[in-house]
């Protein structure tokens, strides 16, 4: 997986104001030269995304928080320590070497250690910070394999680095540290509970909809094919009931629901963590089917279950028109 020539060559790319995508646990980047203007305005072309919506900035180790974000508080050295390299951002007030182009001229940095092999190797050699998102084009799946992000976006990268599918699967969970109590900007691969037992005491989840994070917005994370929710009880009559309308239904789901015989379904396990793991891929394939519309059955409200409910939630939310 870890192929030196192949980080030697992204390090190059990235220092001539390259775009490569590459591998991180939580799913894959689409990484530029966090100093680099021209090349961070290119990610935000490539993936279509307005310019004010902010990226993560990722970092080869938590030594170089200091640099990037100022005035930091005792809860981000603690949560850094926890939980870096991982799937956690930090939301701080930032320094001049956070520039506009990454902010969206907002006076607070994301900032993130990625705990891949691949994307931490690629830091280390060039030594600074990378602008990236997730590799997909805006309002879509994120990719948790590199043949998602050569499907999506492969003629307009520089380099697809394959680090394998990505472990955790769901993007990494937001913590705005930067005003005041710390809050949940975007559940994701690190639970709120883990959050909470390393400051000792609770954080409140406080997604909006306003611009500020772009995965609140409410269609975000959708395939083609419209979502329906719903508990694993219910399942087997909502897909009946959609049947009835005369719609192509697959199903998101574990083994062991009760199905009419004939139904796709795509497995989805009702364990958070591994329902996380394969969700976006499960979506893609079952989009790839053609189906009307899927019916997802939604995992416990524990653990990376909160972040799953939050993605299907979004997929199943009224779609702007384009998406
Ligand atoms: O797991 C992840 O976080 C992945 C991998 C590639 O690291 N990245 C990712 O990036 O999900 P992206 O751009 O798709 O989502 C980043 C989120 C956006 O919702 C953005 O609005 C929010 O981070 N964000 C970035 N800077 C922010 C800031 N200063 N204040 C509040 N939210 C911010
Ligand atoms: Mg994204």
């Amino acid at each position: 997986m870890l192929n030196p020539e192949l980080v030697e060559r992204a390090v190059e790319l990235l220092r001539r104001g390259g775009v490569i995508a590459l591998p991180t646990e939580t799913v894959y980047g689409l990484a530029a030269n966090a100093e680099d203007e021209l090349a961070v305005r290119r990610v935000f072309a490539i993936k279509g995304r307005p310019a004010t919506h902010p990226l993560i900035v990722h970092l080869p180790g938590m030594e170089h928080m200091a640099s990037w974000a100022r005035d930091l508080p005792p809860a981000a050295h603690q949560l850094a320590r926890a939980f870096w390299p991982g799937p956690l951002t930090l939301v701080l007030p930032r320094t001049p070497r956070a520039t506009d182009a990454v902010t969206g001229g907002q006076d607070t940095v994301a900032l993130r250690v990625p705990g891949h092999p691949v994307a931490l190797a690629v830091l280390k050699s060039l030594g600074g910070g990378l602008a990236a998102p997730s590799a997909n084009r805006f309002g879509r799946v994120s990719p948790t394999t590199a043949e998602h992000v050569r499907v999506d976006l492969g003629a307009d990268v520089d380099l697809v680095l394959d680090g394998g599918p990505c472990t955790v699967g769901v993007e990494s969970t937001i913590v705005d540290l930067s005003s005041g109590a710390p809050s949940i900007l975007r559940p994701g691969g690190l639970s709120t509970e883990d959050i909470e037992r390393v400051l000792g005491h609770s954080v409140p989840v406080k997604t909006s909809t306003q611009v500020r994070v772009s995965g609140s917005l409410a269609s975000h994370y959708a395939p083609r094919a419209g979502v329906v929710l719903a508990e694993p009880g219910e399942a087997a009559a909502r897909v009946q009931a959609l049947r009835e309308q005369g719609l192509r239904v697959g199903v998101l789901g574990p083994e062991g629901l009760v199905l009419p015989p004939d139904v796709a379904r795509f497995d989805v396990p009702a364990d958070p963590a591994g329902a996380a793991r394969v969700l976006y891929a499960r979506l893609r394939e079952a989009d790839e089917r053609g189906h009307d519309v899927l019916v997802a059955c939604l995992p416990s409200a524990s653990g990376l279950g909160i972040a799953v409910r939050d993605r299907l939630s979004r997929a199943a939310a009224p779609r702007d028109a384009g998406h």
